[in-house]
């Protein structure tokens, strides 16, 4: 039987678990004769996968559903048609709200529902077509419950498969930082058993990948079934003995993680890091805010010293390591000595790179009721410092590559034309001026160039 060929437009918001969800929303729509397109003028069904981590990411999101529904309207016009849905943690947070906000809308689901996405469109069509396709009228389909069965051992395996690839193992929250809305549209922390990581990770390298981000909003707290009836008695798995066993997959040259928790990060972890040459220098672990009081008001569980510490222990174990960060900017409560001790954490890490964002209240937590919050005024005149003093680190931490060897894997097609884009060990991207048959090779580059964002070189030979 052949399936008629539908046009699938998916815009993704957010974090990296966003962009892999997307490419399993393709694998499982795929088999119903849907076909990716980037223009959304053309799709007959068009999905955003959404973030609502900050009220901006939110914001967003009702914008771009006012341009899918004109151009809906002009389909329409054609004897064409279109199904608009809401995926992902907005879909999870807003549910009703959506439908109400934007009526057109026809179906939401949420970051643990979409693997019955075939039948939550077929529930959406039939809506549609008892309802007499009159465009305003509320026929919205919602599933957003947490489901009984575990969505990623529904999914097919993913055949979808770039030379740097995701594969996410643990999903979902118990930590609560009261700022965070992660543990509402997540849920409770969920990892997959090692059987399935390791065989995603070989059908994987099977398909072409040379490096794997293993995946999870608490990603260092993975603790998944055993994979062998003899290993059980020893328990789940933690994340230093997955990494091992990942690393004896022949082709795979590169893991990392993320995103971790510092209380998370354990000794057998720690020791993976010494031990594997695979486990990649350079480290995304968040730490918030600088100052002791804050982080308690954030309920993140952990100390400045205790983060230091943490540091050195890291250093120790695999001395070439490079750390990111997170941090959020004025914090309710959040005085000139807390945002003072946020930037003697940074000169004191000398972070590679980080990424900070203004406080933004999320409706149900903690935080968004908490005394006093911080004026915009503020929020911003502090944020500006903070970003001016991590591109200064980042900065200087890409000028000392100048002048040495980094090894490159080039994963992607440069913007122009004759250039590959490959990452050294630290994520840094480098433009490569070379023939497209290096995709997917490790190169030894020197650096001869650095700006905040990017180095730049010439090949010296080829590693692998
Ligand atoms: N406001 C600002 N930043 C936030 N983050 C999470 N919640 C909020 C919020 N309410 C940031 C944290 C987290 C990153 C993914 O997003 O720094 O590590
Ligand atoms: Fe959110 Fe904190 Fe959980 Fe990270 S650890 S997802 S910031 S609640």
């Amino acid at each position: 039987m052949t399936v008629p060929s539908k046009k699938l437009y998916i815009k993704t918001y957010g974090c990296q678990m966003n962009v892999y969800d997307s490419g399993r929303m393709m694998d499982l729509l795929k088999p119903l004769g849907y076909s990716l397109t980037e223009d959304a003028s053309t799709a007959d069904m068009a999905i955003l996968n959404t973030c609502h981590i900050r009220e901006k990411a939110e914001q967003k999101v009702y914008s771009e559903l006012g341009r899918l529904r004109d151009h809906r309207n002009e389909r329409r016009e054609t004897g064409n048609d279109m199904l608009i849905a809401v995926g992902g943690c907005v879909g999870q947070a807003e549910g009703e709200e959506i439908i109400r906000q934007a009526p057109y809308v026809d179906l939401v689901f949420g970051p643990q529902t979409y693997h019955r996405l075939p039948e939550i469109i077929e529930k959406a069509r039939r809506k549609r077509a008892l309802s007499g396709e009159k465009t305003y009228q509320r026929t919205g389909v919602i599933d957003t419950d947490f489901p009984l069965e575990s969505k990623f051992d529904l999914l097919p395996a993913t055949t979808f498969s770039p030379i740097s690839a995701f594969l996410s193992i643990q999903e979902g929250c118990d930590k609560f930082c009261t700022f965070c809305v992660v543990p509402y549209t997540r849920g409770a922390e969920y990892s997959r058993p090692a059987k399935a990581v390791l065989e995603e990770a070989r059908l994987l390298v099977e398909f072409g990948a040379k490096e794997i981000t293993l995946l999870g909003q608490n990603v260092n707290g993975y603790h998944g079934e055993a994979p062998y009836s003899n290993s059980n008695a020893m328990g789940p798995w933690g994340l230093g003995r997955l990494v091992q066993e990942l690393a004896l997959i022949p082709g795979l040259i590169r893991i990392r993680y993320m995103t971790s928790h510092p209380r998370d990060m354990d000794q057998d972890l720690i020791d993976a890091h010494r031990d594997v040459p695979a486990l990649m220098p350079f480290l995304h672990l968040p730490v918030q805010s600088g100052s002791n009081k804050m982080l308690e008001a954030m309920n993140r569980k952990h100390t400045v010293s205790d983060y230091l510490n943490l540091i050195e222990k890291l250093r120790k174990a695999r001395p070439d390591i490079a750390f990111s960060s997170d941090f959020i900017i004025g914090f309710p409560g959040e005085t000139q000595a807390d945002h003072l001790a946020t930037l003697d954490l940074i000169r004191e890490v000398g972070y590679a790179q980080a990424y900070s964002f203004k406080y933004s209240m999320r409706p149900g937590t903690p935080a968004a009721a908490m005394d006093p919050q911080v004026s915009e005024e503020i929020k911003i005149k502090n944020l500006c410092e903070v970003q001016d003093f991590i591109n200064q680190k980042q900065l200087s931490f890409n000028q000392g590559k100048i002048g040495t060897i980094q090894s490159v894997l080039i994963d992607r097609q440069g913007k122009q034309v004759g250039q590959l884009m490959g990452k050294t060990e630290y994520m840094q991207s480098v433009p490569i001026a070379a023939s497209a048959d290096l995709l997917g090779q490790l190169v030894d580059v020197r650096i001869e160039t650095a700006s905040s964002n990017s180095l730049a070189g010439h090949i010296v030979s080829r590693t692998a």
